[in-house]
């Protein structure tokens, strides 16, 4: 269902939770979500730890913290003698005052770095040896004044070489590239600062958990620069224990298999991995390096959304994987707001305005049972798929695989997937083709679908259309257990569906009604004095939903079918059934809560209905006469049966709501009254609906579908219950 057709029934009060904005911070902290994984952290500036709306979301959500700037050497330290402690200071405090731990961010960088280390009074260059000793000092002092409240420590950052640069100029001669980032640390003293920067680190702090940090360490060369480095350290007795990947990612990258190689090699050489500095950009960049300007905030596109969304689960379903090695994932940044990536960029879980997104909770609900689930390959294709089209495929549990060929697109979601998610994003295969499988099983039943390729929306060409959302949407058939009952049987006479043009003078416009007749429709039977006649039949007018017309309940709806069964079994005598386009596609968006239903009730009872009577031999009188309506032509039914008493005398609400005793007021004027929905609904309003209906003296009856929420299965259950008590 689209979100428009949602919001539309928002005020039906069956669907009363729908329409309503989320929030999403609701429900245990990240912290206490990932307590059996890892700690959960995030990098803070000094606004984040003075206002108390931001201070709760940290103490809620977080259980590490990373100064994102207070504690770098260059602004900590910015000359030799000068002390900044004021921030640095602050912020220890702070996570001391809330029992929380910190990441220790940095003790030696190429950039924000204490420069004066390099150089005499004079500005001459020092000798290595003087470096180490100014380097050794300023390890010592921020170690010792702040290990108390440290966990880890950040003790080398980013000294490694990009990939993508396999030769590089030094002293204006071209030669090889180095492993090493041309840093002047390594400049004056080769990797041995890398070395004496660790071992100062573990003088001074004998138990924390010291950390070599690089970005980009999933690109196939930095990682096994890094990897060979650490290695190489390790064996000379280096105390090293563990490695930061920082995760400035994106939204397209990296892929999974990307990401678990990384972490499968750094396993090799330690235990211990943090994700040190995560964020989602939503472009292409990547890295440690910004090129985006930040400037005033744009609101994100709702596909951007989306694919962040998936992005984090799927990096996520990763670090869960890798538990065993992974301590810390720590998010850079409280919101889009802090964002060192610019509030465009909408890279963090919480908004410019510390509102938390969508992705706060598809990071925090997970299920455990489905990061292990993988699907059955018993995949064939989907039912509803045009002649000769091999995908959409379903399998035999009801995940549903998809394929889509778009060479030069650089995203394709599928707006199907598990519940709460914005569909199920497919990946770019080795072939270049897009694919891609329901993060688990779909509900029974038929679902609207369609593709959103880069923002833009289209059908899938596998599939047959279905008039659905106010135009034609692709479609696929999961299978249901209880399918026969609206499986095409060759085994039975069948009936046939008809269409019926007729002009609205109400309207101004031919109007369109399919009319399904039972098989022997029209035939010549003996009647009782013995003469040859035709059978006259009681008529069901039955109504879809919004953003659906005459074809939804016949096509997608299988109304048809459903009757043939009925009759064929012997569960219900024949009678007609009129699916007439109920005008629902018309009003305008937030105006439902005034829909009286006052045109169609004209069209339905002035013009339709002397129509069909003129034309097919009907019974025409109330007690041969239905009206019911899924959805939205569950409140026409309402509205317009209660209006017009005289004209139905059995009266039936899909998902459309509920009538009251005390709104029919006298049980004579209905025969029968059905009430049914998908107990993924609001099985209780209408438990108690049908209750109150009964103890009232009305003949009620109602259907909670198993297993299905506001779609067509729960609908042709309903037709199916519903039909078997007309006309008695
Ligand atoms: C960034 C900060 O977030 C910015 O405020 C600052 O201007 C530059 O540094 N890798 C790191 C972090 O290790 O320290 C960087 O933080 C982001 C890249």
């Amino acid at each position: 269902m689209t979100g428009l057709m949602l919001a539309c029934l928002s005020i039906l009060p069956t669907m009363a939770q729908w329409g309503r904005p989320v929030d999403y911070s609701a429900g245990p902290g990240l912290k206490d979500a990932y307590k059996d994984y890892f700690t959960i952290g995030v990098a803070v500036n000094k606004h984040n730890i003075s206002d108390p709306a931001q201070i709760a979301i940290i103490k809620k959500q977080f259980n590490s913290v990373t100064a994102e700037n207070a504690w770098k050497p260059g602004e900590i330290h910015p000359k030799e003698g000068v002390w900044n402690f004021g921030l640095a200071d602050s912020i220890a405090n702070f996570c001391r005052e809330n029992g929380i731990k910190m990441r220790g961010h940095c003790l030696c960088w190429h950039s924000q770095f204490a420069d004066w280390m390099f150089t005499d009074k004079k500005g001459k260059p020092v000798k290595k040896e003087v470096f180490y000793e100014r380097l050794r000092d300023h390890i010592h002092t921020v170690v010792n004044r702040y290990k108390d409240v440290v966990y880890a420590w950040d003790v080398v950052n980013e000294a490694m070489a990009d990939d993508g640069r396999p030769f590089e100029f030094v002293d204006g001669k071209m030669v090889p590239a180095s492993p090493y980032r041309q840093s002047r640390h390594f400049k004056l003293c080769g990797d041995e600062f890398i070395a004496k920067a660790f071992e100062f680190a573990r003088e001074a702090d004998p138990t924390g958990v010291l950390i070599y940090n690089d970005y980009s360490c999933v690109d196939n060369g930095k990682r096994e620069r890094i990897y060979n480095m650490v290695k190489k350290m390790k064996e000379a007795g280096v105390p090293i224990d563990g490695i930061g990947m920082q995760g400035h990612y994106n939204i397209y990258f990296p892929e999974e298999e990307q990401l678990e190689k990384a972490i499968n090699r750094f396993k090799e050489i330690v235990n211990t991995i943090h994700i040190t500095e995560l964020d989602l950009r939503t472009n292409t960049e990547s890295g440690g390096q910004l090129m985006f300007s930040r400037g005033e905030a744009k609101p994100q596109a709702p596909y951007i959304g989306t694919l962040q969304e998936d992005q984090y689960a799927r990096l996520f379903k990763i670090f869960r994987k890798h538990k065993d090695v992974i301590k810390n994932v720590t998010f850079w940044n409280l919101s889009d707001k802090d964002s060192w990536l610019g509030v465009n960029n909408h890279p963090l879980p919480f908004d410019e305005n510390f509102k938390a997104k969508r992705s706060l909770q598809i990071i925090r609900d997970f299920d455990p049972v489905a990061d292990k689930r993988v699907p059955k390959e018993d995949f064939v294709p989907n039912p509803m798929n045009q002649p000769g089209q091999e995908y959409p495929m379903v399998n035999s549990e009801g995940f549903a695989r998809f394929r889509v060929v778009a060479p030069d697109a650089k995203s394709v979601i599928v707006s199907l997937g598990l519940g709460g998610r914005g569909g199920t994003v497919l990946r770019k295969d080795k072939d270049g083709v897009w694919t891609g499988t329901t993060e688990g099983p779909m509900d029974p039943g038929f679902h609207y679908y369609h593709l959103t390729i880069d923002g833009g929306v289209f059908n899938d060409p596998g599939t047959h259309n279905y008039f659905g959302s106010c135009r034609w949407e692709s479609g696929i058939e999961i299978p249901a257990p209880d399918q026969d009952f609206y499986a095409w049987r060759k085994d039975i006479p069948h009936g046939n569906i008809q269409q019926v043009n007729f002009w609205s003078e109400s309207t101004g416009k031919m109007q369109t009604a399919n009319v399904y007749l039972p098989n022997g429709y029209g035939k010549l039977v003996k009647g009782k004095n013995g003469k040859l006649e035709q059978t006259r039949y009681p008529v069901l007018y039955l109504q879809h939903g919004w953003g659906e017309n005459e074809t939804s309940w016949p096509v997608q709806g299988k109304a048809g079918i459903i009757m043939d069964n009925l009759i064929a079994d012997g569960k219900i005598k024949p009678f007609i059934v009129v699916m007439a386009y109920g005008l629902t596609n018309d009003f305008k968006f937030g105006t439902i809560g005034k829909f009286t239903a006052e045109e169609f009730e004209k069209l339905l009872i002035d013009e339709l209905m002397p129509v069909i009577d003129k034309q097919f031999l009907t019974k025409p009188d109330k007690w041969n006469r239905a009206l019911a309506g899924l959805s939205m032509g569950g409140m026409e039914t309402k509205l317009i049966t209660l209006r017009r008493p005289e004209v139905f005398g059995y009266w039936g609400l899909l998902s459309g709501g509920q009538y009251a005793p005390d709104e029919i007021k006298d049980p004579k004027v209905v025969k029968y009254i059905f009430e049914g929905c998908g107990d993924k609904e609001n099985p209780d309003g209408i438990n108690k609906s049908v209750a109150d209906l009964k103890a009232a003296g009305y003949n009620a009856e109602g259907l909670i579908s198993e297993g299905t929420a506001h779609e067509f299965l729960t609908w042709r259950r309903c037709l199916y219950q519903m039909a078997q008590s007309l006309f008695k």
